[in-house]
């Protein structure tokens, strides 16, 4: 791959300062052209008619480039939304996020993390030891970009999402978004959930653990979410972490372990072991 050129290429559209839809990809010369249509076919079909509509396109250094393989999938089947909460508070307990703070993140998402239960535009940080909430500004959040499948990553994960029921293109990028975050300096867990009222499932993910996915975390309807990257304590170098999730293109080489559909007190017992 060294001396290919490779292109970030981000999208976002709003409607009167309303956030409507948001893609990025990074692909060879050839296909900037291709994806760039790709990528604004999602607000121009959505229904809604954004006023406003921006790509970015950065070439990427190759030799700067990390590749890292996407973590393992699991999918814990809950009854329901609220043991969906309890099942995603033991993960992040496994995880190394200690009890009280994730009931506490769990809480806040529910609640909605920005100002007055708004939604953030990225994503809150915490101490994982004692939920201190370290983001520079709770409206923000930082944000992860410059991520991508790479050509045969995406067909592989194509191919493995292709046997998941109720897969859902927002599960790959998801994924893409968790593995590359699942490598920053620093950090724990995280735990994510939508605030778009239509799509219910989140996750939370950790390197050793994987992504779990949860179909029913929220009800339908509700448009209170966020997402939370949880860090090892105060004094990890906040710097160096948003710089690795806004700026250090990652490409994801390949999908890790499809572990399938689990019983989750069988799969939080498989942790301890
Ligand atoms: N909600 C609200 N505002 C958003 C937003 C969101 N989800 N995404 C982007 N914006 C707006 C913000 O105003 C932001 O400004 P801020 O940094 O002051 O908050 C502005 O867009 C610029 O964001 P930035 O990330 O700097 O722009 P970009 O053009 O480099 O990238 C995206 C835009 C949307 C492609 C990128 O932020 C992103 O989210 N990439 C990941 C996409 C993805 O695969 N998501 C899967 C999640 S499940
Ligand atoms: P989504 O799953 O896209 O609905 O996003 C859920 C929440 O995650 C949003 O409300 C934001 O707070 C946050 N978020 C969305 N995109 C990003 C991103 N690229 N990086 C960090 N946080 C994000």
């Amino acid at each position: 791959m060294t001396g290919e050129r490779l292109y970030s290429i981000r999208m976002r559209a709003s409607d009167n300062g309303r956030h409507v839809s948001g893609a990025e990809r990074i692909v060879p010369h050839e296909r900037v052209r291709g994806t760039v249509d790709e990528l604004l076919t999602r607000p121009l079909a959505k229904g809604t008619r954004p006023d406003r509509m921006s790509v970015s396109i950065d070439e990427i250094d190759p030799d700067r480039i990390h590749r890292v393989q996407a973590l393992d999938l699991v999918m814990l089947d809950t009854a329901d939304t609220a043991s969906a909460r309890r099942y995603a508070a033991r993960v992040l307990e496994r995880s190394g996020v200690a009890p009280q703070v994730a009931q506490d993140a769990i809480a806040l998402l529910a609640a909605g993390p920005g100002p007055a239960g708004s939604a953030m535009r990225g994503a809150a940080i915490m101490d994982a030891r004692t939920g201190a909430r370290l983001e520079e500004d709770r409206t923000r959040g930082v944000r992860a970009t410059r991520f991508d499948w790479s050509e045969s990553g995406l067909q592989r994960i194509n191919v493995l999402l292709g046997s998941v029921p109720l897969a859902h293109f927002r599960l790959r990028e998801a994924l893409a978004l968790a593995s590359k975050a699942a490598h920053a300096p620093g950090i724990v867990a995280e735990l994510c959930w939508s605030d778009d009222p239509d799509y219910t499932a989140g996750y939370v993910a950790a390197k050793p653990i994987g992504y779990v996915r949860f179909p029913r975390i929220k009800e339908p309807g509700i448009s209170t979410g966020g997402r939370v990257f949880f860090v090892r304590d105060s004094s990890i170098d906040l710097k160096a972490f948003t710089r690795y999730l806004r700026e250090v293109a990652v490409l994801i080489d390949e999908p890790g372990t499809f572990h399938g559909v689990q019983d989750p007190d069988c799969f939080i017992a498989s942790l301890s072991r």
